[in-house]
């Protein structure tokens, strides 16, 4: 059993951040990677990110977002609550190289996620620069955080309730567009599938290397089922075992976007049951 020692709502209940003691994992794991667990025995098993790792008091801490049945059940647990199987470190790590400048752009609890990947960079001697963004300034999560990490950020709403007025997108524009662009190395890009390919079909017109963290449905996460594969570069890949990030410019995201609504109405179906159960 994995006791939970901290617990946080953000972005008016959206999403829930927990810290975990798992010392193992803490002592393993790299930023990007991430684990699957299972809230209890009948449970089903969910990948999520490590955002942040305390060595010091053997600790990992994932930020999610409330989005259906095991979610809604992992953010209703309370500090002193446990969480029954905790497997990690999972997915390949990166190899955090000095480049130049990275962008990291990041939406929802993508935020979480490219946090943890900048960090990386960061340590290794890039200049970074943050492009952060959310429909409106309440779900916006970790701007202090990425305050504290990146020379530069940009904060964008879409709704312009704060910061830049408008979509990711259009803040990397006036980046690249302005009139003594700095040169762009890299482009990380975490977050809901629509703005990952978005922002990829922007930078492929500017030929900038992108980066880009997927979430297709796991299941065993060990390379067996074949539930995570994604189509990169015309070739079948399994996201669990050689992702999660993997070349944005390669990746099939309509396919992907197709596949990830599967199981939609079952889903649906399996968060009314469980909240008539309650
Ligand atoms: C490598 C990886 C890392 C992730 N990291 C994070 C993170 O740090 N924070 C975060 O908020 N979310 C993260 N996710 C997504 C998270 O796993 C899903 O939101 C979660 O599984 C939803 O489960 P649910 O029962 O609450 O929702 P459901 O109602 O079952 O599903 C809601 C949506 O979540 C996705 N989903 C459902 N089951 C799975 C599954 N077994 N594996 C992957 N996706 C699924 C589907 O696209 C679905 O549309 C990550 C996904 C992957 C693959
Ligand atoms: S989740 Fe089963 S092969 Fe990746």
């Amino acid at each position: 059993m994995y006791p939970i020692i901290d617990r946080q709502e953000l972005a008016k209940g959206n999403m829930v951040l927990i810290t975990v003691e798992a010392p193992q994992i803490a002592r393993k794991i790299k930023p990007g990677q991430f684990v699957v667990l299972r809230i209890n025995e009948t449970g089903e098993r969910i990948p999520l990110t490590v955002a942040y790792k305390d060595l010091s008091h053997g600790t990992i801490t994932i930020i999610f977002m409330v989005i259906g049945k095991s979610t809604a059940l992992l953010g209703s647990l309370k500090v002193g609550d446990a969480i029954k199987d905790l497997v990690g470190p999972l997915g390949v790590t990166e190899e955090f190289t000095k480049l130049g400048t990275v962008v990291g752009i990041g939406g929802g609890s993508g935020i979480a996620v490219l946090h943890h990947l900048l960090q990386g960079y960061g340590a290794a001697g890039n200049k970074l620069v943050g492009i952060i963004g959310a429909r409106e300034r309440d779900l916006l999560i970790l701007e202090d955080e990425m305050k504290n990490l990146c020379q530069q950020l940009i904060v964008v709403t879409d709704d312009g309730s704060y910061g830049m007025h408008g979509l990711v997108t259009d803040a990397l524009k006036t980046l690249v567009e302005r009139d003594d662009p700095e040169p762009i190395d890299l482009v990380i890009a975490v977050g809901p599938l629509v703005m990952m390919r978005a922002v990829c079909q922007q930078t492929k017109l500017y030929n900038i290397k992108t980066l880009v963290s997927l979430n297709p449905v796991m299941v065993d996460a060990t390379g067996m089922c074949g539930a995570c594969r994604v189509s990169v570069g015309g070739k079948t890949r399994f996201a669990c075992v050689e992702g999660p990030h993997f070349d944005g410019h390669q990746v099939d995201f309509d396919e992907l976007i197709q596949r990830n609504n599967t199981y939609g109405r079952d889903e649906k179906t399996s968060l009314l049951f469980s909240i008539r159960a309650k």
